[in-house]
């Protein structure tokens, strides 16, 4: 039985990777999506591959950094499916360099995609998320609302190299205890799943190799990826083996969305094989 049937759900970074393994996840249980992507190609291939099995999507392209983006993808739900039940807060990439050669820019681009971005998105839902719960809750209902918070291990840990990322990526476990406590009331279910290594394009190319990914952020060409034997170096510490796919990840974020837990709030779920 599908446990998501009549929900709606939004999830930023969607067109490719981790993202779009969510956005498939959650349709083929059920959900409505609203797929958002920097890149409008990729954000329109997944919502044709969910509306062909079936189900229910449309895309709200752009960069989740825009000012006005949040209240744009809430307003998306809202008009095109009648209502939001679950938020996703996956897009980002990384911008890495030792800190002493990491300029303003690269510091303030990181925190803004994954810190900054994620804070307006669920601010653009609160009106909605307070009045729905209060409606429900004077029809005598409790109607559980999901937020996942894609987070690190280097948030958790801290990770040579990445100071900006493991800054953000622990800001936002910050931003999740807090909400889970402003929005418990709302009965709003607020969780950070912060993965190790999952096998993407920001994980996979060889940076600097001949083949390693750019993104492209405001015109400007950013390399993702990581070194080869480094990348074998992390598989040898992890207790399963090795780096996990874009669907196990997608699992993980489910667990987040469906009925069973309802009862867990403020967490930060880490998925990393074994290594935290
Ligand atoms: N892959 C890993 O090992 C790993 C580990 C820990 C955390 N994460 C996190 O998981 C999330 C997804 O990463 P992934 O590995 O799937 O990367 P990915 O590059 O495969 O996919 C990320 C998607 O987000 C989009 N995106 C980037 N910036 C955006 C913006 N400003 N607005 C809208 N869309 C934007 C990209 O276009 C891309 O389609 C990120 O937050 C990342 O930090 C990944």
């Amino acid at each position: 039985m599908s446990k998501l049937v009549g929900k709606v759900a939004i999830v930023s970074g969607s067109g490719r990777g981790i993202g779009r393994e969510i956005a498939l996840k959650l349709a083929g249980e059920g959900a409505a999506v609203v797929v958002n992507d920097l890149d409008a190609e990729p954000a329109q291939s997944v919502v044709a591959e969910i509306v062909a099995a079936g189900g229910k999507a449309v895309t709200c392209t752009g960069s989740v950094t825009e000012a006005d983006f949040g209240t744009r993808f809430v307003g998306t739900a809202l008009k095109e499916f009648g209502r939001l039940d679950i938020i996703v807060n996956n897009a980002g990439y990384t911008w890495d360099n030792v800190i002493q050669k990491m300029s303003d820019e690269q510091w303030n681009a990181i925190m803004d995609v994954h810190v900054s971005a994620p804070f307006r998105i669920l601010r653009a839902a609160a009106d909605y998320f307070r009045e729905s719960a209060k409606s429900e809750a004077d029809a005598g209902q409790e109607v559980f609302r999901k937020v996942v918070n894609i987070s690190s291990v280097s948030g958790v840990m801290g990770n040579a190299g990445q100071a900006n990322y493991s800054a953000a990526k622990a800001a936002i476990n910050g931003l999740t205890k807090a909400l889970a406590k402003e929005w418990g009331r709302y009965k709003v279910n607020v969780n950070s799943v912060a993965f190790g290594l999952i096998k993407t394009r920001l994980t996979e190319a060889v940076a600097g190799e001949g083949n390693s990914s750019t993104i492209d952020i405001a015109g400007q060409e950013i390399k993702v990826g990581v070194n080869a034997q480094l990348m074998k170096n992390i598989e040898a510490m992890i207790p399963i083996g090795r780096g996990g796919t874009p669907e196990e990840a997608a699992g993980a974020v489910y667990l987040m969305c469906i009925p069973e837990s309802n009862y867990v709030t403020g967490q930060v779920l880490v998925v990393g094989g074994g290594r935290p």
